[in-house]
């Protein structure tokens, strides 16, 4: 990882820090970089991706711990938990996405710090989430309503996505030693794995289950091109989700789904290497490098869970290598132009924010609105997580 992806993280946390005095107050976090600007667009504290931006200074932060950076770790630590506190207010809010807002955070800041200040939040946001858990579905509500699904007594929504917010009820099982919270998470990985992984191990995005009987009303798609095609960056939070899944239970059945979809997720990249945003999309499709960034992250967490008796599981190794050398290829926007001196770090001309370009939030046909070819801090919060795995594995990218 070098200078300049680090250069570009700090600029935009110093950049978009508004301050009341001498204390920094956050309202809204980096979310888009539309190309017309190469400026972030922000969100308010609840947005999915709120999280991601603080995610990525803890990154940092436990990365300065090694490898010594231009900013103390010190710094690092303090501008970190800066973002991470104005999120606490998320963890409020009944919703399947406070693991990615609470456990990228609160959560990274006690794993890292041991900071027990952090807990309140971090199990607050884990009771949340097991309050959308239902017996009778044996899933975790993910949205209330969406789209034509208006009454949440008629129709209970699963997105794949949900599977990357079950880290968060593993994590705070360990830690409050309450068996409730990993006994929902398996419960919805277990009915995930039967009945939204299709036999090729592609996903649908998608269940409408019936919210008094544990029956599937449809299987359809959100932000895929269509019912039966394969949105991307829900293969790769499937391969992601299945890899963390396992690593928290031991249980086969987890590893196996990660596998599959791993598999899937390989064999569909066109020659250059870069997922499109769905891979039924027809060609020359837009491309999605948050898909590559989160399946390679995915793919490494995988096998860091692989047992002796699985040397096999060394090829997504090379596969998330690829995936990730082809995106920086690419995908990278111009660094920033920086001078150091007496340890200031002065930023003169950021540039384009993220260190990705060409991420697709969202191209389907459905509300909210059609946006391409951006960056995303996503891209980036799983592209730093990629390359720590990776230098952990090989010593480098
Ligand atoms: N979790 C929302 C998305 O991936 O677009």
């Amino acid at each position: 990882m070098d200078e300049d992806a680090f250069v570009k993280i700090y600029g935009v946390a110093i950049k978009y820090s508004t301050c009341h005095g001498s204390i920094p107050t956050i309202t809204q976090f980096p979310n888009i970089v539309p190309p017309s600007t190469g400026a972030y667009r922000l969100a308010g504290p609840q947005a999915w991706t709120s999280g991601f931006f603080a995610g990525l200074l803890w990154q940092w932060y436990s990365w300065s711990l090694d490898h010594p950076q231009l900013v103390p770790s010190t710094e690092l630590e303090t501008l970190a938990r800066t973002w991470t506190i104005p999120l606490a207010v998320s963890a409020q809010k009944s919703s399947h996405d406070v693991g990615f807002l609470i456990n990228n955070t609160f959560g990274a800041d006690y794993e890292l710090t041991g900071n027990e200040a952090a807990l309140p939040t971090l199990i607050a946001a884990a009771e949340n989430l097991l309050g959308r858990f239902s017996d009778r579905t044996g899933f975790t509500r993910s949205w209330d309503r969406m789209g034509p699904y208006q009454d949440p007594n008629k129709t209970f929504l699963v997105i794949i996505d949900n599977m990357m917010n079950l880290e968060l009820l593993f994590h705070v099982s360990k830690i409050t030693g309450k068996q409730e919270f990993a006994e929902a998470a398996i419960n919805h990985a277990r009915n995930v794995a039967q009945k939204q992984i299709r036999p090729d191990g592609s996903v649908w995005h998608l269940l409408v289950c019936d919210p008094h009987s544990d029956q599937i009303l449809e299987r359809t798609t959100w932000q895929g091109i269509s019912d039966e095609s394969t949105w991307s960056r829900g293969q790769a939070w499937g391969i992601y989700g299945f890899a963390a899944a396992y690593r928290w239970t031991g249980i086969t059945l987890f590893q196996e789904k990660s596998i599959e979809m791993a598999e899937y997720f390989l064999s569909r990249l066109p020659k250059d290497g870069i997922p499109p945003w769905d891979f039924d999309a027809p060609e020359p499709a837009v491309k999605d490098t948050s898909a590559a960034t989160i399946a390679a992250s995915g793919m490494l967490y995988l096998i860091s869970t692989a047992r002796p008796d699985q040397p096999a599981l060394r090829k997504y190794l090379l596969g998330a290598k690829e995936l990730i050398h082809s995106t920086l290829a690419y995908a990278r926007s111009k660094p920033s132009s920086f001078t150091e001196k007496n340890g200031h770090l002065q930023i003169h001309d950021l540039g384009f924010e993220s260190i990705l370009m060409h991420a697709t939030p969202n191209l389907s046909q459905r509300p909210p609105e059609q946006i391409f070819d951006v960056g995303v801090v996503y891209a980036d919060y799983y592209l730093i997580e990629a390359l720590q795995r990776l230098e952990r594995f090989c010593g480098g990218g």
